[in-house]
C-alpha cells in the first residue's frame, strides 16, 4: 500500500488521481486570434501532465463576448473551431493519465472597456477599486450596475462555455469564484451595495453563485466534474479580505457544499496564513464547513509545504512552482530543495517566450 500522502491516488467522483499534486489555473493571455490560445501555451497543459501532475486545470476562460474578458489576449470556449483547438490538449493530457478541468471566469469590474467587443464594464455596483490598473497604470472605469437582464446573460455565458468545454472532452468544468472578479464582487459585501434580491445578507450575495451552479450544472454529465474556486483575497485591493468574518466565509462554504458539486478550490495567498483573525489557516476553516474534497493553494513550493499543505486538504495545486519548473511533480517526490518562487518571475506566462 502507497502511505506517501502525496502520491498516493485519490478518487473524485468517477476519477483517479494519481497523485495531490496538480496545475493551479494560470491566465496567459496569449490568444491572438479567434480566441485560441498560442499552440506552445497549449502543450505546456500536455507536458506538466506528462511530467507527473495529476490534475490540469486551464488558463481561465472568459464566458461571453460582452464584458467577461478583463486581460488581453484571453481564451473562449464558445465555437466550433475553439473547441476543436482543446479537442487534442484534452486527449493528450488524457493519454498521460491525468485529469483535465476547464475553468471559466468573468472578470466584472477589473477589465477596462477597450478588451471587450462590446466595450462595457458590468459589476454588481457601480464601484472601482482603490488599485490602478496595472496594465493601463489608470484607475479602472467605474462599472455599470448590472440589471437583471445582464444577470441573466451572463449566466448563460456560463452555461455555454460549459458546453463548450463538455464538447471539447474536458472531464469537468470549474466555476471561478475566486480573486475579486465577478462572482466574488457578488459575494463580498466590499464590491455587492445591492439593495435587491443580489444584495445585502450573505444569502442575497449568495444568490448569483447559486444561480450559475444551478444553470451549469444540468449540462454537467453525471460522470464529469464540477468544481467551485473560491479565496479570500483578490487581484485588486489585496489588502482588503473579501470575506469580513470567519462565519460570513463558513456560511458560503456550507452553501455551496449543498450545490452539485464535487469540490471546493481554495486559492489562499499563502496556505499557512491564519484566515480572519482565528488560529486556523483558510483550508481548516474550509474543512470545519464542509465535507466535499478540498484542493488548496497559495506558496505550496517543495515536498515539506506540499505535505503540510495536504494535512486540511485533498489535492494541492501549484501555479508558479509548476510553471517555472516543468520537473516540479518529479522534483517534490524525490524531495529536493526548491525555493519559492517571486510573482515577478511568473510574468514570463505572459510574454511570448515558450516555456519548458
Ligand atoms: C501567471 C499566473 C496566472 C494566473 N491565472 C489564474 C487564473 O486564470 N485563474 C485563477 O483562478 N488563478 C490564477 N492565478 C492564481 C494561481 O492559480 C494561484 O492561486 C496563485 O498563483 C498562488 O499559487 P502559487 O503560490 O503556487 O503561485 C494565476 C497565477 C499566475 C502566477
Amino acid at each position: 500500500m502507497n502511505t506517501d500522502p502525496l502520491f498516493s491516488p485519490f478518487t473524485l467522483e468517477n476519477f483517479r488521481l494519481k497523485n495531490r499534486l496538480g496545475v493551479a489555473p494560470m491566465t496567459r493571455m496569449s490568444s491572438v486570434k479567434d480566441s485560441i490560445p498560442r499552440e506552445d501555451v497549449l502543450e505546456f497543459l500536455v507536458r506538466r501532465a506528462r511530467n507527473g501532475a495529476a490534475l490540469i486545470f486551464t488558463e481561465a476562460i472568459v464566458t461571453d463576448y460582452e464584458s467577461a474578458q478583463g486581460y488581453p489576449g484571453q481564451a473562449r470556449l464558445v465555437t466550433q473551431r475553439q473547441i476543436e483547438a482543446w479537442k487534442p490538449v484534452v486527449r493528450a493530457i488524457r493519454d498521460a493519465g491525468a485529469v483535465s478541468i476547464m475553468q471559466m471566469f468573468h472578470c466584472g469590474r477589473v477589465a477596462w472597456p477597450e478588451i471587450n467587443p462590446a466595450g462595457r464594464i458590468i459589476a454588481p455596483s457601480p464601484l472601482i477599486p482603490r488599485d490602478l490598473n496595472p496594465l493601463t497604470g489608470k484607475p479602472y472605469p467605474v462599472p455599470d450596475e448590472m440589471s437583471l437582464f445582464d444577470i441573466g446573460h451572463v449566466i448563460l455565458g456560463f452555461v455555454e462555455t460549459a458546453k463548450g468545454a463538455i464538447n471539447a472532452g474536458f472531464d469537468g468544468v470549474e466555476i471561478h469564484g475566486a480573486h475579486g472578479y465577478l462572482i466574488n464582487e457578488f459575494l463580498s459585501a466590499y464590491t455587492n451595495q445591492r439593495h435587491d434580491a443580489y444584495g445585502g445578507t450573505v444569502a442575497n450575495r449568495y444568490r448569483f453563485a447559486q444561480e450559475i451552479i444551478q444553470a451549469v450544472a444540468p449540462v454537467i454529465p453525471a460522470d464529469k466534474l464540477l468544481t467551485f474556486r473560491i479565496s479570500d483575497w483578490g487581484v485588486v485591493d489585496m489588502d482588503v479580505s473579501l470575506f469580513r468574518t470567519k462565519e460570513e466565509y463558513q456560511q458560503i462554504i456550507t452553501s455551496l457544499s449543498q450545490e452539485p458539486l464535487d469540490a471546493i478550490s481554495v486559492s489562499a495567498y499563502d496556505f499557512q496564513t491564519k484566515a480572519f483573525g482565528t488560529d486556523r489557516n483558510i483550508a481548516q476553516l474550509t474543512r470545519e464547513a464542509t465535507s466535499l474534497p478540498i484542493m488548496i493553494c497559495g506558496k505550496i513550493y517543495d515536498r515539506a509545504t506540499a505535505e503540510m499543505a495536504l494535512k486540511d486538504a485533498d489535492i494541492a495545486l501549484s501555479a508558479k512552482s509548476i510553471l517555472l519548473n516543468p520537473d516540479w511533480v518529479e522534483d517534490v517526490r524525490q524531495g529536493k530543495p526548491l525555493r519559492p518562487y517571486h510573482s515577478a518571475e511568473a510574468d514570463i506566462a505572459y510574454t511570448t517566450t515558450p516555456l519548458p
